[in-house]
């Protein structure tokens, strides 16, 4: 019997794929992951322009492919479920949500804690919540903000409070219902001595004022040694924490409080539409992120590099706007005679990102390399060349104190 024979025409594929097809798994698996972004750094490793310019690593993305997948808004994902207790116990609080950003953390914190209008939120005049959450506090909650200056230049104390809070309540007034602290707040950390003494007040007050943290970089204060995670905690009813600063987390910020508050802020994220499906998505890297780059000592060594910068910058002449104690390093581009232009030109030569969002800040995040640290001091070398005596020197000792400004060592910080 004749057989016919049929052959079959290869199919016509890209060079892409054809080289897919020949490739053994192993090839594969190694190409895959040599090509995602996830398993190298090299992209952020000269991002100094913030803290959030880093990128996910692999153990978040395996993170993410070994995670529950349960439903996250009906409370059903274990591994979300598991993480916010683990958040909540570091803090020493009952309770957490995940929310996407810090931004939605403290929107979502502040509307829980406000109940009966009207009402005021206390704050310093520099904080986020004021300047960076597109008005938030007064859209979502309908609060009015009472922005203070810092009578000592950089850190609320308990007598700002005292003396801006508003304790009435006539017709006239909006009595304050919430001091918002932030912590850090510029790279700069407010003493546990003063949170302590401000929420010892706030707690006295009829009623009890709630007592909010914005510690989107609450872990770098506690890198530097300042305090611990449960102090910290002890001094506010509710706490605002972000993965995606500093951490390297690719999304989301907890809120943390006792378990009635967390209740409230379960729904007042419902009300803003940041309830989500299958979360364990953003808290499987967040643990990750926690673990991997928090728990594991990684803030520290950045925070040195910070150190190391701002010595060089002052050593050099050049001046700084606030004291670097943290992650965060201020230069004080037109008080060191640096016009910005020349500052980004030069910064682009050396291969290094700087400028917006914050032009003159440095953010030193654990994915800055060495080399990319050699190439700062550099640029620095290249701007600020050493002259008589230098340009900048002691200079003004800016109010903004503490830490090491200008050269000079103020209330202890350095
Ligand atoms: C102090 C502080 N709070 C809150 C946020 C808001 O975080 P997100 O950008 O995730 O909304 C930021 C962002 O940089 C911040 O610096």
């Amino acid at each position: 019997m004749e057989t016919e024979t049929i052959t079959l025409e290869k199919p016509r594929l890209s060079p892409t794929i054809t080289s897919l097809v020949d490739s053994t798994d192993a090839q594969l698996e190694e190409r895959f992951f040599s090509s995602l972004a996830w398993s190298h750094s090299n992209e952020s490793s000269n991002d100094f322009r913030s803290d959030f310019f880093t990128k996910p690593s692999l153990p978040m993305l395996k993170a993410i492919m070994t995670t529950s997948l349960g439903d996250g808004d009906m409370g059903e994902d274990e591994t979300t479920n598991s993480f916010c207790r683990y958040i909540a116990d570091l803090v020493g609080h009952d309770a957490s949500i995940l929310t996407l950003s810090g931004t939605m953390g403290n929107q979502v914190a502040l509307r829980a804690a406000l109940t009966v209008q009207p009402y005021e939120i206390l704050t310093d005049y520099r904080a986020h919540i004021v300047n960076w959450e597109g008005g938030g506090a007064s859209g979502v909650s309908g609060a009015l903000i009472r922005q203070v200056v810092p009578s000592n230049g950089h850190h609320l104390t308990l007598a700002d409070v005292k003396q801006h809070a508003t304790l009435t309540d006539t017709y006239y007034d909006a009595p304050t219902r919430v001091i918002s602290l932030e912590n850090t707040l510029y790279g700069t950390i407010m003493p546990l001595s003063e949170m302590r003494a401000i929420s010892k007040w706030a707690r006295e007050r009829d009623p009890p004022i709630h007592m909010h943290l914005d510690g989107a970089r609450l872990w770098e204060a506690v890198a530097a040694g300042a305090f611990t995670l449960r102090e910290a905690g002890e001094c506010f009813d509710s706490m605002q924490l972000c993965f995606t600063k500093g951490l390297g987390a690719p999304i989301g910020s907890a809120v943390t409080g006792s378990t009635a508050f967390v209740r409230r802020a379960n729904w007042a994220r419902k009300h803003l539409g940041g309830s989500t499906r299958q979360s364990g998505v953003i808290a499987a890297p967040a643990r990750a992120a926690v673990d991997y780059v928090f728990l594991s000592g990684k803030l520290a060594p950045a925070q040195d590099k910070a150190r190391r910068a701002a010595a060089l910058w002052l050593r050099l002449g050049g001046k700084l706007l606030r004291p670097a104690e943290t992650n965060l390093v201020w230069l004080d581009l037109e008080g060191s005679g640096l016009a910005l232009d020349e500052y980004n030109d030069a910064a682009r030569r050396f291969d290094l990102k700087v400028g917006e969002p914050v032009h003159g800040r440095l953010a030193f995040h654990y994915q800055i390399t060495d080399a990319a640290f050699a190439r700062l001091c550099e640029f620095f070398r290249a701007v600020l060349p050493p002259r008589g005596g230098g340009r900048g020197g002691l200079g003004v000792v800016d109010v903004r104190s503490g830490g090491v400004a200008n050269g000079v060592a103020v209330n202890g910080y350095s």
